[in-house]
C-alpha cells in the first residue's frame, strides 16, 4: 500500500526518537521512500547516520544548507511529500506549529507542506495534560492536522500515564489508512479471527493453532480502506489494529453470541476464525484428577456452526468463509461453500509451506458461488487481506467473480 509513496519523516528531540528508526525500517519495508528531517535536539538522541542507513537517503538537518538550498530544501521537501509525519513530536513542536513559528528545517517544511500531516506526540504525561498543550492539540486538529493519541504506560521520565509514543507498527497502520484507497467507506465489516478455546476444567482446554494473523490482517486492511470494522477475536497475542472495534471472546459459544449480536447491520462478513466444532460435554469445576485408569474417554458436544447460521439469515450481506484442509482441498471447500451458503470461500492447504496457521504468508484458492476458481500465489497475509477486499468489493457491486 505504500509502494512508491514519499514520506517526509520529522524527528524531534525526545527519548522516543530511537523508535523512529524502527518506523523508518517499517516504511521502507512497505515500499515507501523516506526522507528524514531531524531537529537539532533529535540529534542528541540518535545520530543522522542511523536514519541515513535505514532510509538509504541523505538526512536533512539544516535550514540553510548550501547543497540542499540549490532547490530550496524545505520547499522541495514539502513538495515531494505524499505525507509528512512527525514522530516523535514534542510539546515544543506542537506549540511552534500552532503559533506559526517556522525557525528550523522541520517547522518550515511542516508549514510549507500541502500534503496530509500526521503528528505523533510523545512527552511526559503532565506536559500532555497541560491545558496549553491540550489547546494546541485541539487547534492543530481544527487546522486539519492529524494527531495520533499517545499510548499510556511507564514513561522514560519514571512517570506512569499518557504520553508514550505508540508502537511503530500502529503508526504504520495509520499511515497506510491516510495514504491508501478509501474504497470501503460506508461498509461495516464483521471479521472473526483466532482460535476458540473449549474448557475441560479450570486448567485445560481444546483448541487449535490459529494465531489470528490472517483475520487481524483483514480487519486492519479494511479499517485502512475506510470501513467500520468489528473484530470478534478468540484468545490471541496481538494488539487490536488501529481504528478497529475489538470484541474478545474465548469459546465458540461466546463467539456465536457476539457475532449474532453484531452482524445485523454489517454489509460483509469474513469468517476467518478457526472455530472448534466440538466442546467437552461437561466442564469440570475443579481440576480433573487422574486415577489409576490407563485411558480416559472424553465426551464431546457439537458447537453451533456460526457461519452456517449466518448463511441462513435474511439480507444480502456478503459472506466469505475460510477452509483450512489437509486433503481434498477443493472438494471440502466447495462443500462448505454450498452448505453454508457463502459467496466466496478462501481455501488454504495446511500441507503447503507458507500457508495456513501462524506463518506470515498464505497460499490460497478462492472458490466463488458461481463455480469459478482462482489460485493465488504465495503472498503476505497483509497483501492477501487487500486482495480479498478487492474481490469482495467487486462481488458486492456485480454479484459475480468476473
Ligand atoms: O490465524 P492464523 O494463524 O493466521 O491462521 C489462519 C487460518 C488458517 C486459521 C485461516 O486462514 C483459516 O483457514 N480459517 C478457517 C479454519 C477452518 O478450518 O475452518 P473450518 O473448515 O473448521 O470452518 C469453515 C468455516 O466455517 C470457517 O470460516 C469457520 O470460521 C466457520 N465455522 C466453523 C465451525 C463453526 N462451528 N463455526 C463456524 O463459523
Amino acid at each position: 500500500m505504500l509502494e512508491g509513496k514519499e514520506i517526509v519523516l520529522g524527528v524531534c528531540g525526545g527519548i522516543a526518537a530511537y523508535k523512529a528508526a524502527e518506523l523508518v525500517r517499517l516504511y521502507v519495508k512497505a515500499g515507501a521512500r523516506v526522507s528524514v528531517v531531524m531537529t537539532a535536539a533529535a540529534r542528541e538522541f540518535v545520530t543522522p547516520l542511523t536514519f541515513q542507513a535505514l532510509s538509504g537517503r541523505p538526512v536533512f538537518l539544516e535550514l540553510f544548507n548550501l547543497v540542499q538550498e540549490q532547490q530550496i530544501g524545505h520547499i522541495s521537501l514539502a513538495d515531494r511529500a505524499d505525507l509528512l509525519v512527525v514522530a516523535p513530536a514534542t510539546a515544543n513542536l506542537l506549540g511552534k506549529m500552532v503559533a506559526g513559528i517556522a525557525d528550523d528545517l522541520l517547522t518550515t517544511t511542516a508549514m510549507a507542506c500541502k500534503a496530509p500531516r500526521l503528528l505523533v506526540p510523545a512527552m511526559n504525561s503532565n506536559m500532555w495534560e497541560d491545558p496549553i498543550c491540550r489547546r494546541n492539540v485541539a487547534q492543530l486538529r481544527e487546522f486539519g492536522v492529524q494527531i495520533m493519541e499517545p499510548a499510556t504506560g511507564m514513561l522514560a521520565c519514571g512517570w506512569e500515564g499518557q504520553g508514550k509514543m505508540p508502537e511503530p507498527q500502529a503508526i504504520l497502520d495509520l499511515t497506510r489508512s491516510l495514504l491508501g484507497p478509501r474504497d470501503l467507506v460506508g461498509e461495516t465489516l464483521l471479521v472473526t479471527a483466532g482460535p476458540t478455546r473449549e474448557e475441560l476444567d479450570p486448567m485445560r482446554f481444546l483448541s487449535n493453532h490459529s494465531t489470528g494473523r490472517m483475520g487481524y490482517a483483514i480487519a486492519r486492511a479494511a479499517a485502512e480502506r475506510g470501513a467500520r470494522v468489528r473484530l470478534v477475536s478468540g484468545p490471541v497475542e496481538r494488539p487490536a489494529p488501529a481504528g478497529v472495534e475489538l470484541h474478545c471472546v474465548i469459546s465458540a459459544r461466546e463467539m456465536h453470541a457476539r457475532v449474532m449480536a453484531l452482524v445485523k447491520d454489517c454489509s460483509m462478513v469474513f469468517k476467518t476464525a478457526a472455530v472448534a466444532d466440538f466442546r467437552p460435554a461437561f466442564r469440570h469445576p475443579q481440576k480433573l484428577k487422574k486415577g489409576q485408569e490407563p485411558s480416559l474417554v472424553l465426551e464431546l458436544r457439537r458447537n453451533p456452526d456460526i457461519l452456517a447460521e449466518l448463511g441462513r439469515l435474511p439480507g444480502d450481506r456478503l459472506l466469505v468463509g475460510f477452509a483450512a484442509e489437509t486433503e481434498h482441498l477443493g472438494e471440502h471447500a466447495r462443500r462448505k461453500l454450498e452448505e453454508k451458503n457463502l459467496d466466496l470461500i478462501v481455501a488454504n492447504d495446511l500441507t503447503v509451506e507458507g500457508a495456513g496457521f501462524g506463518v506470515e504468508t498464505n497460499v490460497v484458492r478462492l472458490i466463488y458461488r458461481d463455480g469459478t476458481e482462482e489460485e493465488l500465489p504465495q503472498m503476505s497475509k497483509d497483501q492477501l487481506a487487500h486482495q480479498l477486499l478487492d474481490r469482495a468489493l467487486k462481488l458486492g457491486k456485480t454479484g459475480t467473480s468476473q
